[in-house]
């Protein structure tokens, strides 16, 4: 069974998307708990709507980093979280945790990596990037997560037009609508093998 803990920074509809994909398809995973940065998250209103189990951790209520991570992974093993999925988490994974969770940590980019990857992309400055490079295609890529950037090995991708008019803001709700379907279709692919 995965027992998936999910990271997230900000609205939680990547979260809101693989919750009811997992009830209705009935996928061998639960989300055992929800860690957020940021305290006024939507994802985790979204969590205490669902009755999961939500924190919000942040290195800013830690002197020493190490008490943070050590906070992270304490978390984690109490809740029996086995695999972690960054669902719009704006933070660098520590390498502490990524060592403790080898191949176990996957992250969905709203883009077609390895383009449009890095440092300084995420969110809407992805697709205003795209829109500016006048791209033809672009949509979300789910991949593993290492110690740089959107660097991991990518997991499965899937694809959207751009169409000329588009804006970073149209684009942005079309690559949303792939996202929550690629995500929960790539933790069915994890809960089969697992
Ligand atoms: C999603 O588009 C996700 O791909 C992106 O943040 C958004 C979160 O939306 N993640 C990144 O940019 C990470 N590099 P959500 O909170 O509604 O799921």
């Amino acid at each position: 069974m995965l027992n998936i803990a999910v990271f997230a920074s900000g609205r939680g509809s990547n979260f809101e998307a693989l919750y009811r994909a997992i009830g209705k398809e009935k996928i061998q995973a639960k989300i055992v708990l929800v860690i957020s940065n940021n305290s006024s998250s939507g994802i985790l209103s979204l969590a205490h709507t669902f009755n999961i189990p939500a924190f919000h951790i942040s290195q800013r209520q830690f002197s020493d980093p190490n008490l943070f991570q050590q906070k992270i992974l304490e978390t984690l093993t109490s809740f029996n979280a086995n695999f972690i999925v960054l669902a719009g988490y704006m933070k660098k994974m520590d390498p502490v945790i990524i060592r403790a969770f080898p191949d176990r940590i996957i992250n969905i980019h709203p883009a077609l990596l390895p383009k449009y990857g890095g440092e300084g992309m995420y969110g809407m400055n992805v697709h205003k990037a795209v829109i500016a490079a006048k791209e033809k295609e672009s949509g979300a890529t789910v991949h593993f997560v290492n110690e740089e950037y959107d660097n991991g090995a990518i997991i499965g991708q899937k694809k959207i037009i751009v169409d000329s008019n588009d804006t970073a803001e149209s684009l942005a709700a079309k690559v949303l609508t792939v996202e929550h379907e690629l995500l929960p279709s790539i933790i069915k692919l994890f809960s089969e093998k697992n």
